[in-house]
């Protein structure tokens, strides 16, 4: 690449920058090529406010190997994960130096809130900037899928789709912004019912799914359906059909990765009631639903006027921990190092 690498004003390639958890209403469950990280289906999620990672990346001339933090600890995994995202970006700008990279979650890791989805949006976002790589938002999604599918819906605020593609090298498999999150400012209340990391993690729960899972064609040959009924609720803000539509989806999700074997069991005894209890709200009138991701976690997302009485059902359910409450955000962007501090 012949490309003048530029150094920022204290001669440093760093930079930090801060991205926000979504989740998805239409989901993303399986890879069409796990290389690529292309998924077998499309998705349509929402980005979180209240809910961060903020990642710090400074890449050192001469240095080898990464050296990372992440809330605080070292973790082989997870650092593993970290450098193969960092080598899509020193491919790009054509070093091999190593890379110092501090992150941290304001909530829990790997329990089903996404911390993948902006754990490395973040790291995109920030390692990009470090390297002095001018990427447009859609190649920064790009390269955020690569690192983990739902980091691709990260990289921007709002509700978003990321695109099933149709390219061979994945170039066009990439998430675009549907509507602004001011354009209609739903709320979320999250019910945390374990903080615990999950057994199963998401690129592997997808991968067991896929091998042995007999409902696997019925979910890739019935999403681009849901795909559409969902972008036209939110386009219209046609809330009953959205809470339809996701619900729908979350179930048909979790059903699909129950029927893998050995079955996937994401819920816990809490996350069940806490879907009854967001059924039996809705049905006295509350415009309210619910969706789960890959881990226990109940999200019941909800009109403004609702939400207090929607957290003060769920903080009421035996087996939650806690409960937050987020509005919809803004995509990934620069923050300062001192806002790190991993
Ligand atoms: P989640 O439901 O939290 O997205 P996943 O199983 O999809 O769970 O991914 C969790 C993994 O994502 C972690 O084990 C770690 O490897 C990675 N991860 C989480 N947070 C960060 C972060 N801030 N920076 C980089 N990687 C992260
Ligand atoms: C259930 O994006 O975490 O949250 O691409 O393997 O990193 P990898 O998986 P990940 O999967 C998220 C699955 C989900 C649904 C969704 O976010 O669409
Ligand atoms: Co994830």
């Amino acid at each position: 690449m012949n490309r003048e690498l530029r150094a920022d004003a204290s001669g440093e390639f760093h930079a930090a920058s801060q991205a926000q958890p979504n989740i998805a209403l239409v989901k993303y469950w399986g890879k069409r090529d796990a290389a690529l990280n292309l998924p077998a289906v499309g998705s349509i999620s929402i980005t979180l406010d209240s809910l961060w990672t903020r990642t710090d990346v400074r890449f050192v001339p001469g240095q080898k190997g990464d050296r990372v933090s992440l809330n605080g600890r070292s973790d082989e995994a997870e650092s593993r994960r970290i450098t193969a995202c960092l080598d899509l970006l020193r491919q790009r700008a054509a070093v091999d130096w190593g890379a110092d990279v501090a992150s941290r979650n304001n909530f829990p890791t790997a329990a089903g809130l996404a911390s993948s989805a902006s754990g490395f949006a973040a790291l995109v976002h920030a390692g990009a900037r470090a390297l002095g790589l001018q990427l447009s938002d859609a190649e920064q999604s790009v390269l955020a899928r690569r690192c983990s599918g739902s980091a691709a819906r990260s990289i921007f605020g709002g509700y978003v789709e990321w695109a099933h593609g149709r390219l061979a090298d994945g170039t066009d498999s990439v998430a675009q912004p549907l509507l602004a999150a001011e354009s209609w400012p739903l709320r979320v209340a999250v019910a945390i019912t374990s903080k615990a990391a999950k057994q199963v993690g998401s690129s592997e729960g997808m991968r067991r799914t896929a091998q042995t899972s007999p409902y696997q064609s019925a979910w890739v040959d019935t999403q681009e359906a849901d795909l559409t009924t969902a972008r036209n609720a939110i386009l219209a803000r046609d809330f009953e059909a959205l809470a339809l539509i996701s619900e729908y989806s979350c179930l048909k999700m979790h059903a699909l990765a129950m029927a893998a074997q050995p079955g996937l069991l994401y819920w816990n005894g809490a996350t069940m009631e806490c879907m009854h209890r967001v059924r039996a709200l809705r049905q006295q009138g509350l415009p309210v639903f619910f969706t789960v991701d890959a881990g226990p976690q109940l999200k019941a997302v909800c009109e403004p006027s609702a939400i207090e009485e929607v957290k003060a059902a769920l903080r009421d359910v035996p087996g939650v921990l806690d409960v937050l409450d987020t509005g919809l955000g803004a995509g990934a962007r620069a923050i300062s190092p001192d806002a790190v501090e991993a």
